[in-house]
């Protein structure tokens, strides 16, 4: 069957494993975007998934599948093969260093950035590997069908594909948020020109919030000095619709991620851990933006300023290390990790472990914690949604509160029944995280229900069926 929605992402919904018997085994791609979309497009048999293959075993998984087509949870999966150091430069340096920095506000104007030579080789790549995709969408799908892209590492990837295919409906939506023009031009000029006439290449634009789409719109009007009348932006004699489409969660797909056996077996362990002690939690992938080392320090906070809770709280931090190829990252998790050494040993007694940070890859144990949590803190520096925020809620059991950054997408949302911090006031965070503990048993029952019935909407079908219906016809 010929496709009837195309989807383009860098990262799939499949990551491949060499078993020590040589053959291959598939296990769920990490991240935002890949839960998004993942429990967007199941079952849906006209689909076509687009990916990067990200390692050796995907390239083997796509070779041995004939003409890289596999099928995923009910929808096709083809994998591209991109020569490797192509693919470092226009994936580890100028997506997760350059572009995700830029978006997420994690530069140091003072000093970085600076464009020199390996910027501007990796730009180059990023270029390419843009072109590889929009040339494998153009050549793969039928006439008139909708091509929705994902995310920042394809922003120039709409306009490569307007000017070979004009018949395409062709959406983009951005998962992260998208920073105001000041910080825009941390970029050399061309590139921010270039980066938004190719997101302008789509008919649709989308984010998770007004704040991103706004700023986008606000971008566009300094930098390329287009007309915009208030979601419309007027570019080379066509309208582009600029929206915004929040995402939720799956509950179905979430929890069908792992064995249940599993989640019984960690709720059990960390029951044990706990020995009756409230648990403050926090699950993150290991990035800058997550704002971990802050979050830990507003625990120490608490812990300095209420000796009437040691004892009486533990603090679980599940980390799941992300990105390790790019230094700042690498740096970051062994900063995660040191913070949270000084922090267990400095209160730790014989019968108390205040804090335990777990850098590992445990998705049972996630769901477990979730259901277990009385305290979820959610604290990003930014964040175009932040889908823990989300999950958290829909799953614990146990009266949880969400304290969570205003900066994150999320809070647009839930922040009627959320306690909200500025992500970079420390002992802000520790007044969130206190008064979270502290919450009278009626307040605690109420916003707990709040936050689980605010999180549980925006299922991922409706939002990609948001979009389409938003594209023209
Ligand atoms: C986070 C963001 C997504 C992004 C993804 C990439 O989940 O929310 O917008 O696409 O990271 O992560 P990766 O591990 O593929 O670099």
């Amino acid at each position: 069957m010929s496709a009837q929605l195309v989807v383009a992402s860098n990262r799939g919904p499949l990551s491949y494993e060499e078993a020590p018997d040589g053959s291959l085994t598939a296990r769920r791609g990490a991240g935002g975007l890949v839960s998004a979309l993942g429990g967007a497009l199941h079952d849906r048999a006209d689909a076509l998934w687009i990916a990067a293959a990200l390692t050796p075993d995907d390239r083997r998984a796509a070779e041995e599948n004939e003409g890289g087509i596999m099928e995923a949870a009910g929808y096709r999966v083809r994998l591209l093969d991109i020569p490797e150091l192509e693919y470092d430069m226009y994936y580890n340096v100028m997506s997760n260093r350059f572009l995700w920095f830029i978006c997420h506000y994690l530069w140091d104007p003072a000093h970085t950035p600076s464009i020199g030579e390996e910027e501007r080789q990796s730009w180059h790549a990023y270029e390419e590997v843009n072109r590889r995709f929009a040339t494998a969408i153009c050549d793969n799908t039928a006439e008139g069908v909708a091509v929705m892209i994902q995310d920042y590492h394809l922003g120039l990837a709409p306009a490569m594909i307007r000017t070979q295919r004009p018949d395409l409906r062709v959406g983009i939506f951005w998962h992260i948020p998208f920073p105001d023009a000041d910080y825009l031009r941390l970029m050399p000029d061309r590139w921010s020109r270039r980066l938004l006439e190719g997101m302008l290449g789509a008919d649709l634009i989308g984010f998770h919030t007004t704040r991103w789409a706004g700023n986008f719109i606000r971008a566009v009007v300094d930098v390329l000095e287009e007309q915009t009348t208030r979601r419309l932006v007027s570019h080379q004699g066509r309208r582009v619709r600029v929206g915004h489409y929040p995402v939720g969660v799956d509950v179905k797909s979430l929890t069908a991620g792992a064995d249940p056996e599993d989640v019984r077996r960690q709720k059990a362990s960390i029951t044990d851990w706990l020995g009756g002690r409230k648990l403050i939690l926090r699950v993150d992938r290991t990035e800058l933006s997550k704002n971990i080392v802050r979050g830990l320090r507003a625990y120490e906070r608490v812990l300095e300023k209420r000796p009437d809770l040691h004892g009486k709280v533990s603090h679980l931090a599940l980390l799941t290390p992300s990105r390790s190829h790019v230094p700042e990252y690498r740096d970051y998790l062994a900063e995660c990790k040191e913070t949270g050494r000084e922090i267990a040993k400095r209160f730790q007694t014989d019968s108390w472990e205040p804090l335990r940070v777990e850098v590992a890859d445990d998705f049972p144990r996630t769901l477990a914690a979730y259901e277990l949590y009385d305290v979820l803190v959610v604290n990003p520096v930014f964040d175009g949604m932040n889908l823990v925020a989300r999950e958290g809620p829909v799953l614990n059991r146990n009266q949880g509160i969400l304290v969570l950054s205003r900066n994150a997408g999320a809070w647009s949302e839930l922040s009627p029944a959320a306690l909200g911090v500025n992500p970079f006031d420390v002992d802000g965070t520790a007044e969130a995280i206190e008064a979270a503990i502290d919450l009278p048993e009626a307040e605690r029952a109420w916003m707990s229900k709040g936050v689980a019935r605010l999180a549980r909407g925006r299922a991922p079908a409706r939002w990609l069926e948001r979009q389409l219906r938003d594209l023209p016809s």
